[in-house]
Parts: C-alpha cells; sequence; structure tokens
C-alpha cells in the first residue's frame, strides 16, 4: 500500500468517520419520512383552498408515489454511472425544488405535478441510501446502520406531523410543504461531506480512490486490505439482472417473494393512516386541532414503536415479529372498523378507537416496518442483488400509490367501517401468507441463504 493510504490510516478516526458517514446517508430516510408526513395535515385545507373533490385530494397525496416509482427505476443505473453519492446529491437539489415548487403550485394540477417531482428525489433516495449503506459500514454494525434508517424515515414522518399541526392555527398549507426544503439544505449540504461508496469506486476502476476512502473510513490497513480483497472478489460476480430473470425459476421467487413482501407492507394499510390520519380522527368526532394532536401521536407512536424491532430482529427472528405485528394490526384495524360501524358516540368510545389506531401503528413499526426491507435485501443472490432489490422497491411504491389513490374512494364507495375490515382482513392473510412463504434469515449468511434458493429449497425453507 502506499505512502498516501498509510497517511490517511495514520490520521484516520474511523469511529466518527464512520457514525457520521452512516447518520448523513440515513438523513435520506428523513427525507423519505418527511416526504410520507407532510401531505396528511395539508390535505383539508388544499381541499378547501382549492375547493377540489376526493378523489383530486388522492391524485395530489398519491402523484408522489409514482414519481417515487419512477426515481427507484432510474436509480439502479444512476447509482451505477454517477455513483451513490452524486445520486443522493442528485435526490437533495430535487427534493428542495421539488417541496419549493409545492408550496407556489397555483393549482391542484399543478401541485401534482410538483408532488410527482419531490417523488423522483424519494425514489432515487430510497434505492440508493441503504445501498450506500451497506456498502460503507463495517460488518458489525451493518444491520443496525439499516435499522437506523427505518428510525430516521419514522423521525421524519414524526417531524412532518409536528410542523403541520404548528401551521394548522392559520391553515397554511403552502408553509406545511415549503417548510421542509429547510431541512433539505441542511441534508444536501453534509452530502458535500461523504466519501464516495469503496465499492463503486473499484467498479470504475478508480482503486487508489477506494483505498484512500477505507483507509479513512476503517484506520487499519490490514482490515483495507482484506476489505478491498472481497470486493475485488464480489465484483467478479456480474450482475446480470435481467437475464438472470429471465433465464432461472430460482431467481424468479426469489424476485417474487421481494415483491410480495413489499406489496404485503402496503397492504397493511399502514399509509392510509400516514396520509389520512386527521382525516380518519375527524371520522371518529374530533375538531381541527385534536385530529392534528393525535396525528403528531401516531407519529410519535410510530418511532417509539420502531425502537422495540432494534431490541428484537436479532433475537427473537424475523417470522415471530412479522406474526406478532400482523396479528396486532388486524386487530387494531378490526377494532377500529368496528366502533366506526357501530358508531362512535362516547368520549370514552372515541379514546378507545384511538386508542386500537395507536395500536395498530405499534404492530406496524415494530414489524412490517423495518423486518421487510430487510428480508428483501436479504432474500436476493449476489448475480441479481440489484435488479431484485430494484424489482422490491418499485413494487413498494407502486403499491404505495394504490393504497394512497383509493382510500377516500372507499370511505365513500363501501363505508368506513368495510375499509378498515378490509384492511384488517388483508393483515390476517398475511399471517398465513408469512406461515407458508416467508423465510426465517436470523443469524443465516447470505451465502447459506443463497444456496438454498438455488437447489430449489421451498421458499420458506432458504433460511433457517
Ligand atoms: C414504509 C413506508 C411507511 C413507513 C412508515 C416504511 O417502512 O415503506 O411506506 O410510510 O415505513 O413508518
Amino acid at each position: 500500500m502506499d505512502a498516501v493510504v498509510e497517511q490517511q490510516v495514520k490520521t484516520a478516526h474511523p469511529k466518527a468517520a464512520i457514525v457520521t458517514t452512516c447518520i448523513l446517508a440515513a438523513l435520506a430516510g428523513l427525507m423519505f419520512g418527511l416526504d410520507i408526513g407532510v401531505i396528511s395535515g395539508a390535505t383539508q385545507f388544499i381541499q378547501s383552498d382549492f375547493k377540489v373533490s376526493d378523489s383530486v385530494v388522492e391524485w395530489i397525496v398519491s402523484s408522489m408515489m409514482l414519481g417515487a416509482c419512477v426515481g427507484a427505476l432510474a436509480a439502479g443505473w444512476m447509482s451505477a454511472t454517477l455513483g451513490r453519492k452524486r445520486s443522493l446529491i442528485f435526490a437533495g437539489v430535487v427534493f428542495i425544488g421539488g417541496s419549493l415548487f409545492c408550496a407556489v403550485a397555483g393549482s391542484p394540477a399543478i401541485l401534482i405535478v410538483a408532488r410527482c417531482v419531490l417523488g423522483i428525489a424519494i425514489g432515487v433516495a430510497t434505492f440508493t441510501a441503504p445501498l450506500y449503506l451497506a456498502e460503507v459500514a463495517p460488518e458489525k454494525i451493518r444491520g443496525a446502520m439499516i435499522s437506523t434508517y427505518q428510525l430516521m424515515i419514522t423521525t421524519g414522518i414524526l417531524l412532518a406531523f409536528l410542523s403541520d399541526t404548528a401551521f394548522s392555527s392559520t391553515g397554511n398549507w403552502r408553509w406545511m410543504l415549503g417548510i421542509i426544503a429547510a431541512p433539505g439544505v441542511l441534508f444536501l449540504i453534509g452530502l458535500f461531506f461523504l466519501p464516495d461508496s469503496p465499492r463503486w469506486l473499484l467498479m470504475r476502476g478508480r482503486r487508489e480512490d477506494a483505498q484512500v476512502v477505507l483507509a479513512k473510513l476503517r484506520g487499519d490497513e490490514a482490515v483495507v486490505k482484506k476489505e478491498i480483497a472481497a470486493i475485488d472478489e464480489q465484483l467478479k460476480t456480474k450482475q446480470h439482472g435481467w437475464s438472470m430473470f429471465s433465464q432461472n425459476g430460482n431467481f424468479r421467487r426469489s424476485v417474487g417473494l421481494g415483491v410480495l413482501l413489499q406489496a404485503m407492507q402496503q397492504f397493511t394499510g399502514m399509509n392510509v393512516v400516514m396520509y389520512y390520519a386527521p382525516r380518519i380522527f375527524k371520522d371518529m368526532g374530533y375538531d381541527t386541532h385534536a385530529q392534528m394532536w393525535f396525528t403528531a401521536a401516531v407519529g410519535l407512536t410510530n418511532v417509539l414503536a420502531t425502537l422495540i424491532a432494534f431490541g428484537l430482529v436479532d433475537r427473537l427472528g424475523r417470522k415471530p415479529i412479522l406474526y406478532a405485528g400482523f396479528t396486532i394490526m388486524a386487530i387494531g384495524l378490526g377494532v377500529v372498523g368496528t366502533m366506526m360501524g357501530l358508531g362512535i358516540h362516547s368520549r370514552g368510545e372515541q379514546f378507545f378507537t384511538v386508542g386500537m389506531l395507536l395500536l395498530f401503528i405499534v404492530g406496524f413499526a415494530m414489524s412490517a416496518g423495518p423486518l421487510i426491507w430487510t428480508l428483501c435485501s436479504e432474500v436476493q443472490p449476489l448475480k441479481g442483488r440489484d435488479f431484485g432489490i430494484a424489482a422490491s422497491t418499485f413494487t413498494n411504491w407502486a403499491t404505495n400509490w394504490v393504497v394512497g389513490v383509493t382510500f377516500l374512494s372507499l370511505l365513500s364507495g363501501i363505508g368506513n367501517a368495510q375499509t378498515f375490515w378490509l384492511y384488517g382482513g388483508l393483515n390476517a392473510v398475511f399471517i398465513v401468507i408469512t406461515f407458508l412463504l416467508v423465510p426465517e434469515t436470523k443469524g443465516v449468511t447470505l451465502e447459506q441463504i443463497e444456496s438454498n434458493l438455488m437447489s430449489g429449497k421451498p421458499l420458506r425453507r432458504i433460511g433457517r
């Protein structure tokens, strides 16, 4: 190793470097959360300002997800050619521009376009940030770093709910949508301090740069050498996503599993609450002020319950937590639907129904929220990993769009109680699907999962 690398190793502060690097990249999760959360408090004011129907509101909410589908599809190519860091910078710039564009939109149609632009940023970021995190974090803390990403998503949602609550007294939805550009600027500035991903540098043949970055991050020459050799070895395995998908039935199974898992995550109904919480509280009989505060309580519950998953995933395993989560969600939504069907008359009944909705949030945040993302990256074989993760991330946004664009129509079409029962019922079905198809990947190496998959074992046996 040459003198430059030796010099870097001597002056490195590896712990600080790795932690700041990962926190910065995880801030992409914060942007994701801000985007998801910000719209819920704004819709009622947008609707009365523009005097539009529920179906236009559904489009304003869900156009962002369409943009994110496009962003997620483009992100694979972008992060390979421009690199991870520059893709994140692109996402940061578009995020800031998109938020400001939303704030000044003069008509519902322009707002729909602006939300779509914002979505592109989030689509790119949701593909690139976890990839970058996995590439710069040392093996030992990789899991924790990916969970940090989910924690940042929930924190972003909470911050957006709180800021919406603060602006709700004036009803100024333009400020609600525009203010999130401010954390976007901080994120963007931070991004300029990120090193390029060493794996990407090696992919581009920039060996010396890769060594320098790793030396700074790891602070140990021997570790740097070992890691460079390991990446070299991995890079020999060329990514053959599409051809592998068309020729290999086992790979099609893992891609199908990733797609199914993300569809399950979205059809739990979580984003119904994320996007329309104030409307749900309105239907429970609460005034605007109470609606906003309960929405903030939803956000806080989401953050706190995510911490439960942190403690449990590597101890209990994925499947028991998913069973518990889907069961809690099915019960929570089933009871909310029943209360809405019976009619919520007293204060006690109101509180009880809010409690059940919060129980549902706990169920999601401790299980499907973080775990589905984890499982989706674990089940793909090395050669098809980028393709497999792009397919599942795309599905996350596409099904997210379906949920967002149909909720108000469902409420008016089949009724409040039936809508919640529908989602509650789907959660019950997911318990069965988890049993039949989801593997337990706790403590199993990725190589073992891959060899089980390729030997044709049933999906639920590709883990332990
Ligand atoms: C999901 C998002 C959801 C968020 C809520 C994420 O894992 O992908 O769609 O809004 O969790 O915390």
